[in-house]
């Protein structure tokens, strides 16, 4: 019973330091995510992500057809915060935690699975929507766009351009995104966006 109390009483203290050391700092999502908020929470996930889905083989054949096909998912479903190329919109890069660049090698190194398992079920306390509704159908989907953000490194300004084909926007605005991704982890003002038109 007193080591219980003991637990509580630290834990108390913990909460105290933080609440202490943050006292008018003020909360905001514009602050970029330590290091070690990233490594931590990013830990936490892959460990959550069941062992057997992990190392799962992609049931959808590796063929340039999947990823055309999965084009269209792609346009619907992701580049409102990832963008045609996986390299993250002024939305996507404006939220707490940030969207990452899919081309990158840090999410280029999950596996298959993990990759999976991020689209069907979402990063919980992240911007990141859960795709999955449970059919078979749907989990097809998620497994083809897995092939296509294994293949996003590997995009061609043709291919790019084929990608902004199935973009429902006015071509001005697709200027406007195209120039938009600025230096890997900056964030484009859309104001200036907007002022620069
Ligand atoms: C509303 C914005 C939003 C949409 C739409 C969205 N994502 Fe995400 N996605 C995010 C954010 C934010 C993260 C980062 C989560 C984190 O930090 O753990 C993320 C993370 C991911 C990751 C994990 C990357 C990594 O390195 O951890 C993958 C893979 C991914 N998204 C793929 C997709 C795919 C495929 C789609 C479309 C089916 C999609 N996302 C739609 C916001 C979004």
């Amino acid at each position: 019973m007193r080591g219980f109390f003991l637990l509580i009483a630290f834990f108390l203290g913990c909460v105290l330091i933080v609440v202490l050391f943050s006292f008018g700092a003020g909360i905001s999502a514009r602050r970029e995510a330590g290091q070690f908020e990233r490594q931590a929470s990013r830990a936490v996930w892959r460990f959550m992500v069941p062992g057997p889905i992990k190392i799962k083989e992609n049931p959808v054949a590796d063929s340039a057809e999947t990823v055309r096909d999965a084009t269209q998912l792609w346009v619907d479903r992701c580049v409102v915060c990832h963008a045609n190329d996986g390299g993250g919109t002024t939305l996507g890069r404006s939220l707490h935690p940030p969207a990452p660049d899919l081309r990158k090698v840090l999410t280029q190194s999950l596996t298959d699975g993990e990759l999976f398992y991020a689209i069907e079920q979402g990063i919980p306390w992240t911007g990141m929507p859960a795709w999955g509704n449970g059919s078979q159908e749907n989990e097809r989907e998620s497994w083809s766009l897995v092939r296509f953000v294994r293949n996003i490194p590997k995009l061609t300004p043709a291919d790019l351009r084929a990608i902004e084909k199935f973009v429902p926007r006015a071509p001005q605005r697709v200027e406007t995104d195209r120039r938009a991704p600025g230096p890997a982890g900056s964030k484009t003002d859309t104001r200036e966006r907007l002022a620069s038109r």
